[in-house]
């Protein structure tokens, strides 16, 4: 064949392979407000014109179970690599319009590569799913392929990054490689996720269930904490997506990007916390009076918001916050903020990224529902996840730190590399009221008037035990601050001390 023609025969060719499932199935896909697996990739992800496509010529594998080759077009699966905001990052996009996604022996192969290309280059590995799951003609073919997906995420937690973005269906064991992944975006009304859907549980326990209701984006956002991040549309998911990005490195190797420090819009004065030790205040906003540009990005914002978690920036060094939030539940800790927190401890921890811990919590939630909910096998999770973790490690105590959650809350006792407390935080072993209750029982019983007793002994206790400064006399606490000095105070730890992390290796799943 002449050069003019097998360049010819090369783009005919080519041509049929950038289409999909073709026209009718883009169409439907369309109207269900998805866009195509090519247009997430090229314009929603990539920076323009930088994907280089891998695998675009492999075909259908499995012969006898009456697909025709032609008709799935990369075997449903669009894989390769590419930059966002000029970093590489490997991707891979599952086709619904070509067999509703569903995956075969090829399409596992072609996303098995381009993870192991991942690997290889340390960069980071973002799955774009819409899929009917295991391709139901090619059998245990496509249960082989999710099985060495699931090994290969394994293998990269805490290596490189990896983000899934489910923009589609996500069902049946096709959901343990996303659960696998760092972080798992949803988006409005586009995506599902379970392990049986609506019609088995119809027939195993009789309940009717919409795939919204048992799946759906909020539910994942909200209920199950199965996902860390909420779109409204798919390129708000795509753009909070390149935020992200932004904080982490490339891999578990290397620092986190450095950006020109910005002040915050508003910095914290010293009146932040408010007078009546009762009344709750949101730390969203105090942590925006700390950071670069008040920019903190969320994460699982929807999901246990009794602990809040993210990313933000000190002087231009990215570092991710766990935070108690008085706002909701009174920051208690609790099963659910127990397993958000240390999943992010660990996370930020595999990647080099310096954690900072604000502390103003009342301890672990009471009660039997708690405690059989596993609140002890939950709650240790915190404890390991601190006490693993070797990057840098700061804490600020805001205002109460009372029993187990002041150890908790990444205490000196933890390893934590710097402490500090605000003039009005509260180390003790409980609250003064409960405190009084229980050390001035007699006392207060026996008084002529026993209220008025008992506000005396619990303003005794204040004075005694409730403030920062028996911890810092012991040296528990490094020092105390004004709320106004923490920004500076934070960015004079960060530039002294070791910047990445020395312990062994981890993954990202918590225990
Ligand atoms: C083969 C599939 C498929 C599958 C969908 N298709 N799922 N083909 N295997 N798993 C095909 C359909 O036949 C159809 O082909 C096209 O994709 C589009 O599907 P529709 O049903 O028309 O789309 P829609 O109405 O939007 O419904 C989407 C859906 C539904 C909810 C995902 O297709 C569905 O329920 N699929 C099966 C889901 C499932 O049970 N999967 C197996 C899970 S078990 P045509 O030719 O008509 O266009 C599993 C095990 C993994 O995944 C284990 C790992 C450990």
């Amino acid at each position: 064949m002449s050069i003019k023609k097998s360049v010819n025969d090369f783009l005919t060719r080519l041509s049929g392979k950038l289409d999909g499932g073709g026209e009718k199935a883009i169409e439907k896909q369309k109207k269900k407000g998805k866009n195509t697996a090519r247009e997430r990739v090229e314009d929603l992800l990539l920076d323009e014109g930088t994907f280089l496509e891998t695998d675009l010529f492999v075909e259908h594998s499995v012969k006898d179970f009456g697909m025709d080759r032609k008709e799935l077009a990369g075997d449903g699966v669009i894989t390769g690599y590419g930059k966002v905001r000029n970093r590489p990052v490997a991707v891979f996009a599952q086709d619904f319009t070509v067999a509703g996604g569903s995956l075969g022996r090829a399409h596992s192969k072609k996303i098995v590569k381009v993870m192991d290309i991942a690997a290889e280059a340390g960069i980071p590995l973002i799955g774009i799913n819409d899929s009917g799951g295991a391709r139901i003609q090619e059998g245990v073919e496509s249960l082989c392929g999710y099985g060495e997906i699931f090994y290969r995420n394994t293998k990269l937690s805490g290596v490189v990054p990896q983000i899934s973005v489910i923009l589609g269906p996500c069902a049946g064991g096709a959901v343990y490689s996303p659960a696998l992944t760092d972080f798992v975006f949803v988006v409005d009304t586009i995506s599902n996720m379970f392990i049986t859907g609506p019609q088995v549980i119809k027939t195993v326990l009789g309940e009717d269930i919409t795939q919204e209701e048992l799946g759906g984006a909020m539910t994942q956002a909200s209920i199950t904490g199965n996902a860390h991040f909420y779109g409204k549309s798919e390129a708000d998911a795509f753009n909070t997506l390149k935020k992200l990005l932004s904080f982490l490195p490339a891999n578990s190797k290397e620092a986190p990007p450095v950006s020109k420090p910005i002040l915050p819009a508003n910095p914290l004065g010293d009146d932040v916390i408010p007078d009546n030790r009762r009344q709750a205040y949101c730390v969203k906003e105090i942590i925006r009076g700390i950071v670069d540009a008040s920019d903190f990005l969320e994460v699982q914002e929807h999901y246990a918001r009794n602990m809040v978690v993210g990313f933000a920036r000190l002087a231009g060094r990215p570092v991710g916050i766990i935070a108690n939030q008085p706002r909701v539940l009174a920051g208690v800790l609790d099963v659910n903020a127990s397993d958000k927190a240390a999943r992010f401890i660990r996370f930020c921890d595999c990647f080099n990224i310096p954690l900072l811990t604000m502390v103003d919590t009342p301890g672990y939630l009471p009660g039997a529902d708690q405690e059989h909910a596993g609140v002890i096998r939950h709650g240790a999770k915190i404890l390991y996840a601190y006490s693993e973790a070797s990057v840098p490690k700061m804490t600020i105590i805001m205002r109460k730190a009372y029993g187990g959650a002041y150890i908790a809350m990444c205490s000196r006792h933890l390893g934590a590399t710097f402490v500090a407390s605000w003039p009005c935080g509260e180390i003790a072993v409980m609250g003064p009221e409960g405190a009084a209750n229980i050390i001035f029982r007699k006392e207060i019983a026996a008084a002529d008037d026993p209220e008025a007793c008992r506000q005396e002994k619990i303003s005794e206790y204040e004075e005694k035990f409730a403030n920062p400064y028996v911890a810092a006399k012991k040296g528990y606490i490094d020092t105390i601050i004004r709320s106004s000095e923490t920004r500076d105070t934070l960015i004079k730890v960060l530039s002294t001390v070791r910047q990445s992390r020395t312990g062994h290796p981890h993954g990202n799943i918590p225990l």
